[in-house]
């Protein structure tokens, strides 16, 4: 698609390409999660034994993507195996999850395997641990945290499967939590039956800006979309626990606001150095996106008030853990340094302070009998407005990194 094409037609091809289809899509920089699942699988199919693996991590991480894709690459490869996927959130109970299975393996349609749950729990069996037979069985059961019941009588089997004698059945688990195999399956590992686990990290900012990136030159090579507002995306989705379905949902959604705004405005070409998604675009988007946040009216604040917001986050709270007038000066004034910006004096703080409470963001204790220094600070936002906010200004990054290296994973 190059520049001859309509720019809401460029729209609805990028919107596309932001789309969270697994089909079309290849895993971009997860190079050693695939490949500890590829040595995995192709460990069992080259010994046709079973073996069993549980992927974990916050959602968005790429968990099914990556286990899905590297699966059905070792298929193409090989006439030998077979690949099932079992979403287990889309299933009623264990019964459920074993016809789907056996509906899977057998190709017999579901509504004819009405035989009892222990005979196709029987049947399944006989097929996996044959070893008569060379073909394996790659079943991932993705959402397994799905099927955790009072006994996980169920869960227990199922896990069990690859060790069992003559197994070929290879098992993928996928869930969120890191611990659901000690919390929920203790016995696995007391008799040496413990799942190799691979936890997927949430994805950082370059990473999320390269998936971004790849999405885009799928469709143009050309300057339509702006770097920056690939790059801000990805860094506040990072802040934002590293959910990719998110920075795509926005990506889609800023594309699609563009299209409408061209189709209302009947616009048919760029101005020069005018970008299809800029950097504008980008944080507009965002602001809309994570509303109820601060970081609108953080941005909107002057220069030093900025600062003070900054130096609020980062400043040292008492033992009784809050914030005093006296820390956060302080703080301002050692951050004034770091960024080679000449600080306000004392009385003109305090000025800047009390606009930035009459515009609630923050309080100071107005008790008079409390001496100034010791006045104590409420703060209304996080850092995550804080960064949202101010992400844009070239001349806090040394701050702003500074805060973000602070207490990671403190808040919720
Ligand atoms: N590494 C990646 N490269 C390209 N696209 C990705 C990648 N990881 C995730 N995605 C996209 O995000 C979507 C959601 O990822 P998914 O694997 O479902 O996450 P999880 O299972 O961890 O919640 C995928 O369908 C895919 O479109
Ligand atoms: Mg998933």
């Amino acid at each position: 698609m190059e520049m001859n094409s309509t720019l809401s037609e460029l729209c609805s091809a990028l919107q596309d390409s932001f789309s969270l289809d697994t089909k079309d899509t290849d895993v971009v920089d997860r190079e050693s999660e695939v490949n500890l699942i590829q040595s995995v699988l192709s460990k069992s199919l080259k010994a046709s034994t079973g073996s069993a693996l549980y992927v974990c991590g916050l959602p968005g991480t790429g968990k099914t993507l990556s286990v899905l894709k590297t699966a059905l690459k070792i298929q193409a490869t090989s006439k030998r195996c077979d690949v099932i996927y079992i979403n287990c959130m889309r299933h009623k109970d264990a019964r459920d999850i074993y016809v789907d299975i056996y509906h899977n393996l057998k190709k017999v349609k579901k509504s004819q395997i009405n035989f009892s749950t222990g005979e196709i729990i029987n049947q399944l069996e006989k097929t996996f641990f044959n070893a008569e037979s060379k073909r394996m069985m790659f079943c991932i059961l993705d959402e397994v945290d799905h099927m955790v019941s009072r006994t996980n009588k169920d869960l227990y089997r199922i896990f069990e499967w690859p060790f069992e004698e003559g197994s070929r059945f290879t098992l993928i688990g996928i869930a969120n939590a890191l611990d659901l195999i000690q919390k929920h399956l203790p016995r696995l590992s007391s008799c040496g039956r413990e799942p190799k686990l691979l936890h997927m990290k949430p994805y950082t900012q370059d990473q999320i800006y390269i998936i971004l990136k790849d999405r885009v030159e799928k469709v143009t090579t050309e300057d339509f979309v702006q770097d920056e507002a690939l790059r801000y995306c990805a860094k506040l989705i990072e802040v934002k626990r590293g959910d990719i379905r998110k920075a795509l949902d926005i990506c889609r959604q800023v594309m699609a606001r563009k299209q409408l705004e061209f189709q209302r405005h009947g616009k048919e070409d760029l101005e020069v150095d005018e970008y299809l998604l800029s950097l504008d675009d980008m944080m507009d988007m965002m602001d809309d996106v994570f509303g109820e946040s601060n970081s609108p009216k953080i941005k909107s604040l002057p220069l030093h008030a900025q600062l003070i917001v900054i130096s609020s986050q980062t400043a040292s709270p008492t033992a009784l853990n809050y914030l005093t007038f006296a820390a956060v000066y302080k703080e301002y004034l050692s951050n004034c340094s770091l960024v080679y910006l000449d600080p306000v004096n004392r009385n003109e703080f305090f000025d800047v302070l009390s606009s930035i409470t009459s515009s609630g963001l923050m309080s100071l204790d107005t008790n008079e009998k409390v001496e100034e220094n010791k006045r104590r600070i409420t703060l209304v936002f996080n850092k995550d407005d804080v960064v949202f906010g101010l992400e844009h200004l070239k001349m806090l990054r040394p701050l702003l990194d500074q805060l973000e290296s602070t207490n990671i994973g403190g808040e919720q």
